[in-house]
């Protein structure tokens, strides 16, 4: 017989493509495992107001595919105070929930471990389009973001190409630089700019300045959103170079949209797992991709740790840019 009987799951933190998938793993391996799977709606707020769905295997059919998360999802700010959080580990211990699956980024983990002080096993899955939690090599979302962001680069570059412009792009990826260094090495770009490199100004005009002396027409700048707007740069390197500079900030297109494969599998492995370990008792862990293995680590590795960006990766834009 289960340890836990019944297991609530819910999302948290902004939304990325996969969530859904996530959900679905999470609700049908507890469901396969004799145990009810209980949804719990607007993250962390939900837990608060006890705004919680049985969900049956039927209720989380045709979602697989679908981007955002039918669970919704928020930002709490009362879930930060103890008394709050007293009260959230109580509506779930109420509701005969001994489980939870927080499907997020390292702050809606941090959340999560006063549930674990209070009682509950919890597990934590990486669900961010910042890719930025320490320790698993991919969380859900990334690479549809990637996708969806290099999709518009590459329309950018027809036009950019057709009228000899400097183009930059600003993508999100929050205080970190993974999702603009990626979309910089997949769309070719001269330059990327991110949070974990020190930015000069004149590094860049130089390296735009080379572009031009061999040859190149048009050039493309990744801007990470951590470093700075895109339009003070544009002004800035206008003020300096005269390039006549075009501006896209690309936005939160890039959290929406149907996840792709490797983020629907990467959420089916780490739902499944999560639901695994915490069926047996186990809580404070989170889910890793390393090495194509999914691994339990240590859920405080999430926020105690930083994830520094591929070096090699940096080396691949300077190379092949220019
Ligand atoms: O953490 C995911 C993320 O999309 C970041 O890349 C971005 O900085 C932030 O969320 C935007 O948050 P909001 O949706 O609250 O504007």
């Amino acid at each position: 017989m289960a340890t836990v009987k019944r297991i609530a799951v819910l999302t948290s933190g902004g939304d990325s493509p996969g969530m859904n998938a996530a959900v679905r793993a999470v609700a049908r391996s507890a469901i396969s495992k004799g145990m009810e799977a209980v949804g719990v709606m607007r993250g962390f707020e939900g837990l608060l107001d006890g705004d919680f769905r049985t969900l049956g295997a039927r209720d989380v059919g045709g979602i697989i595919h679908r981007g955002g998360t039918i669970l919704q999802t928020a930002r709490s700010n009362r879930f930060l105070e103890p008394q709050w959080q007293d009260r959230a580990a109580g509506n779930l211990l109420e509701a005969g929930v001994g489980a939870l699956a927080v499907i997020g980024g390292g702050g809606s983990f941090q959340g999560a471990m006063e549930l674990q002080k209070r009682g509950l096993a919890v597990a934590g899955i990486p669900g961010t389009i910042d890719n930025d939690i320490a320790g698993t090599d991919l969380s859900i979302g990334f690479r549809t973001a990637v996708e969806t962001a290099l999709d518009a680069v590459m329309r950018l570059r027809d036009t950019a190409s057709s009228h000899d412009r400097l183009f930059i792009v600003e993508v999100m990826g929050g205080r970190s630089g993974f999702l603009a260094l990626d979309v910089a090495v997949a769309g070719g770009a001269e330059a990327v700019i991110v949070p974990e490199v020190q930015f000069s100004l004149g590094r860049l005009i130089d390296r735009l300045h080379e572009a031009r002396r061999k040859g190149k027409t048009h050039s493309l700048v990744i801007l990470a959103e951590g470093v700075m707007p895109a339009q003070g740069l544009r002004d800035r390197i206008q003020d300096t170079a005269g390039y006549d500079a075009r501006v896209t900030v690309l936005g939160h297109i890039q959290r929406g949209g149907s996840p792709c494969a490797v983020d629907i599998i990467l959420a089916s492995r780490m739902g499944s797992a999560a639901v695994e370990a915490l069926a047996s008792g186990r809580g404070g862990f989170m889910t890793a991709l390393q090495e194509n293995r999914i691994e339990l680590l240590d859920l405080s590795l999430s926020w105690e740790t930083r994830k520094y960006l591929d070096p090699e990766m940096m080396r691949l834009v300077e190379v092949l840019g220019v």
